[in-house]
């Protein structure tokens, strides 16, 4: 397994579903970075189920840091934050421990690891396991602050309702409206979007949707070309998270219907700097940052688990069966896994700007 992402601010993560706790080392920070125990706490509440779009699984997320903080700031060390797992009912996956879920990881796990591996809860594939990130990643999104970056994640669309986007040119005001949001969206759809996720619930299936970032204040000249490319790394950070399918950048996949005139973005003195007039490119253009916003877009797939009768196979049997899947489960992980998006993001950022510009430059 590859549970670890970075090369000069390294992220690793431990932990099951349904195992005693969940573990986040965060290596790399400099010293004398300010940790706020009162922020990550409020960090955590955003990725945390509670309304009745959500999964009724209710945790409270009493972490713990163990190492590399000290008199509320980072030492230098390794950074270790536990989390427990309080709110656990692995029999809700007994029934099924050998029929594994459409479209879930079960399957491919069970061939990789032989049936060793815990099928509690997900396992180590549970999006449980996103509460580590969203703990260190605070602690990230803190220290870009403090160098004038700041990082938000929208939902875009879910189940086909459509917020508007972000600013491509200045998202600054509208990152800071939906970054301490608990269903964050720029115009009025939580509504919206709330009754398409209840209607998927009540016919026991789900729903999918596109979130969007946005990060202001990003250097230009950060980034490697080729294989270091910041897309590359923020592709396969938000490719780490269980259920995103697509990431595009800019203006992405809708280049493909444009001409250069339309695509290119014309260049500007604005404020004494050079700038874009558009930002079509996302902030981005050989694999290294212009100084405009980055700005991307994910697919998030519907939720896997669903009690709607679906085909899947007994594996101990080698026989057809049928599955409908009775545990507690998000009917849309969209609202959820924004905050994981912005903190992973943010994990990521420093990692480059530490290769960029070295290590204490975020002290
Ligand atoms: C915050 C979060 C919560 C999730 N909750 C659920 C859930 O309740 N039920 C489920 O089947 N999948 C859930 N998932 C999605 C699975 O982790 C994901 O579908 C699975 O790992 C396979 O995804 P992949 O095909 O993209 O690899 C959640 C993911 C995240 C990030």
């Amino acid at each position: 397994m590859k549970n670890s992402i970075g090369t000069s601010v390294i992220l690793t993560l431990a932990g099951e579903s349904h195992g005693a706790m969940l573990c986040a080392i965060l290596d790399g920070m400099a010293p004398g970075i300010p940790v706020d125990e009162a922020f990550i706490a409020s960090q955590l509440s955003l990725r945390r189920p509670g309304g009745p779009a959500d999964t009724a699984r209710r945790e409270q997320d009493r972490f713990s840091i163990v190492s590399g903080v000290a008199g509320g700031v980072t030492t230098g060390a390794p950074i270790t934050i536990l989390i427990p797992n309080e709110d656990v009912r692995s029999a809700d996956y007994e029934a099924m421990a050998s029929i594994p879920r459409p479209s879930h990881a079960d399957y491919a796990a069970h061939v990789k690891y032989g049936g060793f591996e815990d099928p509690r809860g997900g396992g180590h594939f549970s999006g449980r396991i996103t509460a580590c990130i969203v703990a260190a990643g605070a602690i990230a999104l803190s220290a870009l602050e403090r160098k004038g970056i700041t990082v938000g994640t929208h939902i875009l669309e879910c189940a086909g309702v459509r917020d508007l986007p972000f600013s491509d040119i200045d998202p600054s005001a509208q990152i800071e409206k939906v970054k301490r949001m608990d269903f964050p969206v720029i115009s009025d759809v939580r509504e919206a979007m709330e009754a398409k996720i209840l209607a998927a619930k009540a016919e026991q299936d789900s729903v999918g949707g596109i979130i969007q970032t946005a990060v202001c204040g990003f250097p230009a000249g950060v980034g490697e070309p080729w294989f270091g490319s910041v897309e590359g790394v923020l592709s396969n950070a938000l490719f780490s998270i269980g259920g995103i399918k697509g990431v595009e950048f800019g203006a992405g996949f809708s280049l493909a219907g444009m001409r250069g005139s339309e695509a290119n973005d014309a260049f500007c003195i604005c404020d004494g700097h050079v700038a874009t007039k558009t930002n079509r490119s996302g902030g981005i253009n050989g694999g290294i940052s212009n100084g405009m916003p980055l700005i991307f877009n994910a697919v998030v797939k519907p939720t896997p688990s669903i009690g709607k009768v679906q085909d899947s196979v007994d594996l101990s049997s080698g026989r057809s069966a049928e599955l409908s899947i009775k545990g507690r489960h998000d009917p849309a992980i969209v609202r959820r896994v924004s905050i994981v998006v912005s903190s992973l993001v943010a994990v990521v950022l420093c990692d480059v700007l530490a290769l960029r510009f070295g290590t204490d430059y975020l002290k």
